[in-house]
């Protein structure tokens, strides 16, 4: 049963046992100050155990506090959590999945940031970031490859580059929020800059250790950046001989429009984004949202439309789906429902620990009692 989802694949000279990963998930469980608390520990045990292949952490942060998307952000831009670090991908080894690193610079949607920095001025909610300097833009460049060496000496097998949720590597690339007149903005030559600096910078600095890129496909935004230009970009990306792809849709300025919302509420709402990259590049590709059945997923791979699949909110809301999917007992698995209107993205959004709600009752009190 489901002979693609449980096949192996490789990603450069790493064997993933099967096509399951788990997808960057962010849920304010580091400490305050962005520290390995015993909160992620346990989580990702807990994911790991799951049985899928890799567990891809979420987004830690290459600069703190100007590129952390919150206090609770992963620090990974100082040797202070390498100890931290170094326990966090040995409790995912030691269950048996490779463990990835994501590392990001949240650049305007640094709310821990007292002033957030941006390719231009360009008004997010009610913030104004300043436009980073070239100066800063080549600090920061610097700083991805130190983290991604810091993830590789902690023990990550791979590190992932978040270029997704419309944070800084995206920011360069979009024309709404990369208005700048110099060589990192205008043609589509001088917007590619920046993330191709990193990625180039990072691969340089971390050698043979396998390096992913997650992938803004489309920000659906009508003045955005577009799933045709996201191909094109792909393209070039795989010329610098990235792993992987992890494709999404969205920014943080487009996931809560009505519209939004209601298509994100369908299995498998960014496939089709997966499966057009997917025809552009020849390295694999991972697809995720609301990958939420065992046939759904498995089709999607016989289908040709994606290499892997990315579970997030459907792994932790059911860490045994994996299990449950190759036993045949996908009638006991847990959904993530949209019913509970995003419960746990409003938690992170109020910069606290997130829960689940389809966690036993008592549990989710016991939360709100302690975080809310
Ligand atoms: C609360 C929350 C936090 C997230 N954190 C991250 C993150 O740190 N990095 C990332 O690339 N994507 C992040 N995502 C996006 C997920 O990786 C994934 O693409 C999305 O949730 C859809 O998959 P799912 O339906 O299995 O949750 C996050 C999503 C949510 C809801």
């Amino acid at each position: 049963m489901y002979s693609h989802l449980f096949s192996e694949l490789s990603i450069q000279h790493l064997t993933l046992k099967n096509r399951l990963t788990m997808a960057p998930l962010y849920l304010g469980y580091a400490g305050e100050g962005g520290t390995v608390s015993s909160m992620i520990i346990d989580h990702y045990r807990l994911m790991a155990q799951s049985g899928v292949a890799m567990v891809v952490v979420e987004n830690a942060t290459v600069d703190y506090p100007t590129g952390s998307g919150s206090d609770r952000t992963l620090r990974a831009d100082t040797d202070d959590n390498l100890e931290g670090l170094t326990a966090l991908a040995r409790t995912i080894k030691a269950e048996g999945a490779l463990a990835c690193l994501q590392i990001n610079h949240a650049g305007r949607f640094a709310h821990a940031a007292a002033e957030p920095l941006a390719p231009s001025a360009v008004q997010t909610f009610s913030r104004l970031p300043r436009a980073l300097t070239i100066t800063e833009i080549e600090g920061i460049i610097e700083k991805y490859a130190d983290a991604a060496k810091r993830a590789q000496n902690a023990g990550f097998d791979m590190v992932e580059l978040h270029g997704g949720t419309g944070y800084l590597l995206a920011q360069f690339l979009s024309p709404r929020t990369n208005q700048r007149n110099d060589e990192y903005g205008g043609n589509l030559e001088n917007r590619y800059r920046f993330p191709l600096a990193v990625v180039k910078r990072v691969k340089d600095r971390v050698g043979t250790m396998p390096v992913g890129y997650r992938f803004l496909a489309d920000e659906w935004l009508p003045d955005g950046w577009h799933l045709e230009g996201a191909c094109q970009f792909a393209k070039t990306l795989t010329a610098t001989d990235i792993a992987y792809i992890s494709v999404m849709g969205g920014t943080y300025e487009s996931f809560f429009l009505p519209e939004i919302v209601e298509k994100s509420k369908q299995e498998g709402f960014m496939l089709h984004l997966a499966a057009t990259v997917r025809k552009a590049v020849d390295v694999p590709v991972i697809a995720a949202g609301r990958m939420a059945t065992g046939s759904f997923a498995d089709k999607a791979i016989a289908d040709g439309k994606t290499d892997l699949i990315g579970l997030a909110r459907v792994l932790w809301a059911d860490p045994q789906w994996p299990q449950k999917v190759r036993d045949g007992r996908e009638d006991k698995i847990l959904h993530c429902t949209p019913d509970c209107k995003d419960a746990c993205m409003q938690m992170v959004m109020q910069g606290k620990p997130a829960y689940c709600a389809r966690w036993p009752a008592e549990k989710v009190k016991a939360w709100k009692a302690k975080f809310t």
